[in-house]
């Protein structure tokens, strides 16, 4: 439309002046925000763009190799980065959500520094006065963080606060007036693909804050095959554009006994955690059809052996929040 046409000249032009003959670099999550932030500058600066993506191990079936796919088709510089035995090395034994949540934001710190050096070279040196970075930051991220001192703190996000002071960034945020909803109308307005623009939120951690307990290999490996199956069944039943999102968490060290033939199981539970949102800082639980739920419970407890019982948490946030950690 005219607005979304509107609002990208303006961004290219003020990302133009802002960057100059420098070099970007932004770091994607796979993400709408992230994605849509790079198209913009890619289109203000062209190749000096350069994005970097982390595996750290705790994507979804899949999900690295659809995001390589996608975005090669997209950016011209994309640097993928196989990061998944430096994050869960450092995770191996750490329960607390708060400790993961930290450990994992430093271990994405310190991936992207190296990518950093990669594209600015040493700073120091002068090769380039400034090092621009490129976030997706939306209003509401504006909003949620805008207090700083006093600001309650629920959940340390793993992209908030944490670079590091001796790198001179300057950020360019060419979303930070827009909704999701926005974001997605100048994503598809960009011609960007479907699978991008409306992809649902998925939080920087991956799975290792819907692992309740010590992630491990074992415990993902687990988790990514149950939550195959909900996003499956979601999209065969046509749901994916009523839902917010759909987090599948394994209560990895929960066991309930269970019946299968005639054997005694004492596997693990996990919850379907399907919600309606705006803009995720309310939700509501999603009421989905029984009959999708019944696929969705009877194809876990029978292509995955150790999931034994599969709940639905009913909860509205607040006061639960969406994710479980
Ligand atoms: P909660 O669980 O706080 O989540 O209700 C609100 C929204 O934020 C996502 N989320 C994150 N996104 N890094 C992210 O990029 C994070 O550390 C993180 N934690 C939660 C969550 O998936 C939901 O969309």
């Amino acid at each position: 439309t005219w607005t979304m046409l509107n609002i990208i000249d303006e961004q290219v032009e003020r990302i133009r002046e802002q960057v100059g003959e420098g070099r970007a670099i932004c770091a994607l999550s796979g993400g709408v925000d992230s994605a849509v932030a790079a198209a913009i500058v890619q289109r203000a600066i062209g190749d000096r763009l350069t994005c970097v993506y982390v595996d750290h191990g705790m994507m979804r079936h899949g999900e690295t190799d659809q995001v390589r796919r996608d975005f090669e088709a997209v950016f011209s510089d994309l640097d993928v980065v196989d990061a998944a035995d430096q994050f869960l090395d450092a995770l191996a034994g750490v329960q607390d959500p708060e400790e993961k949540r930290k450990i994992i934001g430093r271990e994405f710190i310190r991936t992207f520094e190296a990518a950093e050096v990669r594209v600015f070279g040493d700073l120091a040196s002068g090769a380039q006065a400034t090092a621009y970075l490129v976030q997706g930051t939306l209003y509401p991220d504006v909003v949620e963080s805008g207090g700083g001192a006093g600001t309650s703190n629920i959940k340390s996000h793993h992209n908030v606060g944490g670079l590091p002071d001796d790198l001179q960034f300057e950020l360019v945020e060419p979303l930070r007036t827009l909704f999701k909803d926005e974001v997605r109308a100048v994503g598809e307005q960009l011609g960007l693909p479907p699978t991008m623009v409306w992809r649902h939120p998925f939080p920087g951690p991956g799975l290792g804050i819907r692992i309740i307990g010590e992630v491990t290999r074992e415990r993902l490996d687990i988790l990514r095959r149950a939550d195959l199956i909900a996003r499956e069944e979601l999209t065969a039943a046509g749901l994916d554009r009523d839902i917010w999102q759909f987090p599948v968490v394994l209560l990895a060290d929960v066991r309930s006994v269970g019946v299968q033939g005639d054997g005694r199981t004492y596997g693990h539970p996990v919850v379907l955690r399907p919600v309606t949102s705006e803009d995720a800082m309310t939700a509501d639980w999603a009421r989905l059809p029984y009959e999708v739920m019944e696929t969705i419970s009877t194809r876990i407890t029978n292509e995955v052996p150790e999931v034994n019982r599969v709940a639905v948490d009913i909860t509205s946030k607040p006061p639960g929040t969406i994710e479980w950690e």
